[in-house]
């Protein structure tokens, strides 16, 4: 036993309060007894303290850490290690596939889900009532239909296996049949048991997302500022990071939680004929479900439930994107089945985009890699949706002069999922008229150098002004030099952004190539660099030198040359050569691009100094390893090799997908044999689009090009 009273207020002034002796007890003390708990509660499902005071017990624990680090055992239960570090996340094939869902966003949309007779173009339902009275059910006796609403969950889908009882495998949804498997991580994630208690099923997938709270996401968070890591941008983004990392103590040192919502497959035991009940099993077996789950009647209910979780959205301790209805008897389910890749009887409803009002403080303006200068508004911090929103961006200098916006000003603040926040609109105040305006500067805000309008208009119209200090702006060559290190460029994980400016700072680094001029001395030289982490620089470095052609492409950071079109040239040139002297005419024939962009990049890569760069990269050993030609240079555009609906044809992405990233869509698309470009032409054979797409979905209205959602573009590669 151990001493308590166990409440947040004494074991927070226990944990401040103990001396070096006390501590070389009471935490090994606290070790064995959480060890001890534990094993009760997930082995021998005989608990003989409740979960506050185990949670109050680990608190304890997690704040004696903290306070005496060199105390910290490496058995410690906070720690959930367990497993080591792997070399690579490998394949996770689910048995049976993860669907997504359909969209919902209004109550109208609520309303046709169960009675419209017209099935309407890219939204999965015909309407549930003519599908079951097809299906030989009569609807008087079915309706109201129960429904079950809940959270929609803003986190990582992943998918558990427990067999006998214990975890032994999980992975992440992926494209829904194939994700990565994450299990070193899923050990870790502290709500999480290990072993189910109760009458375990032999094998059963279960399936739910794994998030922070939002406590937990701004504590982590804090912690990396302090240690000068760069914070994540929301709580979505930091679980995917983290649940893919590949050493488990990272996982386990940061507070992820897991919440089931379904399950794939069970062998073993029966389940309960609804869902809500096939919940509740989970939830006896110690698997979290959540607690504002609710059972409705019919259509009003469901809406009635959504607005009532609106409402509660703000204040819930994590992010929700909206609502999933799902039909609450499985065979009213079996008889809906699915269409495509969603099933008929669940709809996502996606709250609208959350809108703030705070205080334009002030107007940054930040020089990118390209020397684009755009302007970010610097806010009065503002709480939308849990996150803190303290800047946003402005776009470019038309938006900020069409809206009149001045600091001081109230403006209305968007932020959407995953998106940047971005300013919507100034709301109109007296004191509007005598608040300076805002005034795009002259010079460049990092380096002096007069800026210059760009000659080509962006996608909102607004012109570009640059800074064409290419060479030297700091800001430039700081960017330049992230990108560089990323992941579809060189990938150098260990040149973060710390790195970069300490080296800038120091003068180590005056343009790209430099970096492989770097020594170990020159390295360590720099404050906070240590033997080991110079060590693994260069080796990163080293091993860089190897980036096949089209990902040093991407590296080098030329105007208009993405990661798709680095791949379509490299694909036709096979060898930097043959693309250094490639014609004007082939670059544009081979990526797609118009006149006037193949002719800016021809002259990019004439430019001397990017050929003055390029030689001392090779010099250093970077060797732009060719690969194989795969783009056939006499084909008369981007026209489909066979008849195949994916390989050969020109794909487009705009827009947030339901489940997965552009990014995401795009490798599949690639896999496939198909082409993704950035921009839509008359050669576009398909513009997919999510939600927020653009001028890029306007275009293919206007060009007759077929759009279609993230179902069907699965539909498309699934053939
Ligand atoms: S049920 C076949 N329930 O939303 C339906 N999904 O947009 C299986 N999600 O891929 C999913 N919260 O990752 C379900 N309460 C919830 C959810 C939820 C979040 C995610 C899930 C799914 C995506 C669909």
């Amino acid at each position: 036993m151990i001493d308590g009273p166990w409440t947040p207020a004494a074991v927070v002034s226990r944990a401040a309060e103990l001396r070096l002796e006390q501590a070389l007890t009471r935490i090994p003390d606290l070790v064995a007894e959480l060890k001890r708990h534990s094993a009760l509660y997930h082995t021998h499902d005989a608990p003989e303290i409740d979960d506050r005071t185990y949670d109050l017990m680990y608190r304890e624990l997690e704040l004696l850490e903290s306070r005496f680090p060199r105390l910290v055992q490496s058995d410690s239960p906070t720690h959930r290690v367990g497993d080591a570090p792997i070399a690579e996340l490998v394949p996770f094939t689910h048995d049976v596939p993860m669907l997504s869902l359909a969209n919902a966003f209004t109550d109208e949309d609520l309303r046709d889900f169960e009675v419209s007779f017209h099935p309407r173009d890219g939204r999965v339902s015909g309407g549930l009532r003519l599908v079951l009275e097809r299906a030989g059910f009569v609807w008087e006796d079915v309706a109201p239909i129960a429904y079950v609403v809940e959270p929609k969950l803003d986190g990582l889908a992943c998918e558990l296996i427990y067999e006998d009882g214990v975890l032994v495998g999980a992975g992440t949804r992926g494209d829904g049949l194939v994700g990565e498997d994450i299990t070193h991580n899923a050990r870790s994630i502290r709500n999480l048991p290990r072993t189910l208690h109760g009458d375990a099923p032999k094998r059963i997938s279960l399936r739910g997302e794994i998030l922070f709270s939002l406590e937990g996401f701004h504590r982590m968070n804090a912690d990396r500022v302090a240690a000068g890591d760069k914070p994540f941008e929301n709580p979505r983004n930091a679980a995917a990071g983290t649940v893919r990392q590949l050493d488990p103590s990272l996982a386990a040192a940061r507070p992820l939680m897991f919440m089931a919502h379904s399950f794939g497959a069970c062998e073993g035991v029966e389940l309960p004929a609804t869902h809500h009940e096939q919940l509740e099993q989970f939830a006896s077996w110690g698997i979290p479900i959540n607690p504002l789950n609710r059972v409705v009647n019919g259509v009003d209910g469901v809406i009635e439930a959504i607005a009532a979780l609106g409402a509660q959205r703000a204040s819930l301790p994590y992010e929700i994107d909206g609502a999933v209805v799902k039909v609450d008897r499985l065979d009213l389910q079996a008889a809906l089945g699915f269409v495509t890749r969603a099933p008929r009887w669940a709809v996502a409803y996606k709250y609208p985009p959350e809108l703030v009002r705070t205080t334009l403080a002030g107007v940054d303006y930040q020089v990118g890699r390209t020397g684009v200068v755009t302007p970010v508004a610097r806010l009065e911090p503002v709480r939308v949706g849990g996150v803190t929103v303290t800047n946003a961006t402005l776009h470019n200098d038309e938006f900020v002069r069409v809206r009149d916006l001045r600091v001081g000003d109230t403006v209305i603040v968007k932020r959407a999922g995953d998106v940047i926040p971005r300013v919507e609109d100034r709301v109109p105040d007296d004191g509007h008229d005598a608040r300076p305006a805002t005034v795009f500067p002259t010079v460049c805000p990092e380096c002096q150098t007069p800026l210059t309008p760009m000659e080509v208009s962006d996608e909102d119209g607004g012109k570009k002004i640059v800074c064409p200090n290419r060479l030297s702006c700091p800001a430039q060559l700081r960017a330049g030099l992230r990108h560089f290190a990323t992941r579809p460029a060189m990938d150098i994980e260990g040149l973060g952004d710390k790195l970069v400016e300490a080296l800038v700072d120091a003068g180590l680094v005056r343009k790209v190539s430099d970096l492989f001029t770097l020594d170990h001395a020159r390295l360590t030289s720099l404050e906070r660099m240590g033997d080991k982490s110079a060590t693994n620089v260069l080796e990163q470095l080293e091993r860089s030198k190897a980036r096949p052609l089209d990902k040093a492409l991407v590296a080098l950071g030329i105007r208009d040359v993405g990661e798709s079109t680095a791949r379509d040239l490299s694909r036709a040139f096979g060898t930097l050569d043959a693309l250094l002297n490639a014609p004007a005419e082939r670059i544009k024939k081979v990526t797609g691009i118009g006149d006037w962009v193949a002719s800016q990049l021809r002259k990019a890569l004439d430019d001397e100094h990017l050929r003055a760069e390029i030689a001392r990269l090779r010099e250093l050993g970077v060797a732009f390893t060719p690969v194989p030609i795969t783009l056939d240079l006499n084909a008369t555009g981007p026209a489909p090799v066979s008849d195949h609906p994916v390989r050969g044809r020109v794909f487009v992405l705009t827009g947030t997908l339901p489940t997965m990233s552009r990014d995401e869509a795009k490798e599949k698309i690639l896999a496939a044999g198909g082409l993704v470009k950035d921009s839509v032409s008359k050669k576009t054979h398909y513009v997919v689009a999510g939600e927020e797409a653009g001028s890029k979905l306007t275009k293919a209205v206007e060009l007759g090009v077929p759009v279609l959602d993230e179902a069907q573009l699965m539909a498309l590669l699934s053939d």
